[in-house]
């Protein structure tokens, strides 16, 4: 089983990605950014999830905020106030660790070096920071898998070439996209080519377990939002990127590209900026998931809800 480290801003599809780690894979430890909501919810929302499954994953909140410039927006109009479908959970008694995520990032990558794989599902806040206080920190880490951007500009936010993880904290971004020598980078355009038919959702739902009635519940604020948007179809985006570190050889197509983040642009601040035709000369640092092998990303998805 794939050791893995999981930066999270949990947040409704972050928990199915967590929970298919947890099925799949063997979770070190959840270091959690603020992004989704604020950083007490994504905190409190990983513990709720650690305790529904009775796993002893320790959970490391991390920055409140991203690096220099506040946020224009968060998600909580898609996730719940609460980032979990404002169900109302009770407190959940799984703790919250002491040490911060960026410190906790940078002792188990210490601890054991070139063995972990590193899944990130949120704003980039706390693996920034661990490289500025740690530069080596990129080199211990076996594979970096992120979720966001978007690569031809369709993104999800406000400043519309902008995906949201890269948006709330760009500068986070560039210093992450810089200092590490390669990474798969999972974009929010590849999640809306590979959502899942409404049935095939319900259908998990229906032939699931506990995980999958837990889902169900934080799923309710999204399904009204994606209904009032006239969305169909369900986007997975966290659930994706996950999937492809559990199993990289499910990427059927890819292609592999310097990317930049803009910083400043009055429209465009967030975007990432593909250097398709390598005009910039900068060096390939992503590897671009462009295509998944559907039906393995549906039985990843299945096996972490109990579902068939
Ligand atoms: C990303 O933003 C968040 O709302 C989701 O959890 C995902 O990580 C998609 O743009
Ligand atoms: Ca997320």
């Amino acid at each position: 089983r794939t050791p893995l480290l999981i930066d999270t801003d949990p947040g409704v599809d972050d928990a199915l990605a967590i929970l298919m780690a947890h099925e799949h894979a063997d979770v070190t430890a959840l270091t959690v950014a603020a992004g989704n909501v604020g950083l007490d919810h994504t905190v409190r929302n990983a513990r709720t999830l650690m305790q529904l499954i009775g796993a002893a994953t320790p959970v490391h909140p991390g920055c409140p905020s991203p690096l220099v410039r506040a946020p224009d927006e968060d998600a909580a109009f898609v996730h719940g106030a609460d980032g979990f479908g404002d169900v109302g959970f009770a407190e959940p008694s799984h703790p919250a660790q002491a040490e911060h995520a960026a410190l906790a990032l940078i002792r188990l990558t210490r601890e054991r070096p070139g063995e972990l794989t590193l899944v990130a599902l949120g704003p980039l806040t706390n693996l920034a920071l661990a490289i500025r206080l740690d530069p080596a920190f990129p080199s211990r880490v076996k594979r970096l898998v992120v979720m966001g951007g978007a690569v031809t500009g369709h993104g999800n936010t406000g400043k519309v070439p902008a995906e949201f993880n890269i948006g709330f904290d760009p500068e986070a971004a560039h210093v992450v996209f810089e200092a590490f020598e390669m990474f798969d980078l999972v974009d929010w355009e590849a999640t809306v080519r590979h959502a899942f038919a409404d049935e095939v959702y319900e259908g998990w739902i229906a032939s699931g377990d506990s995980r999958a009635a837990f889902f169900e519940k934080i799923f309710g604020t999204a399904r009204r939002f994606n209904a009032e948007h006239e969305r169909t179809g369900f986007i997975a985006a966290d659930a994706l990127a996950m999937a492809v570190a559990l199993d990289p050889a499910m990427v059927v197509r890819a292609e592999t590209r310097h990317v930049a983040i803009e910083l400043d642009g009055r429209l465009t601040r967030g975007a990432t900026v593909v250097d398709w035709h390598r005009r910039l000369g900068g060096r390939a640092n992503a590897r671009i998931v462009l295509e998944v092998d559907q039906d393995r990303f549906r039985e990843l998805i299945a096996g972490a809800l109990g579902a068939h």
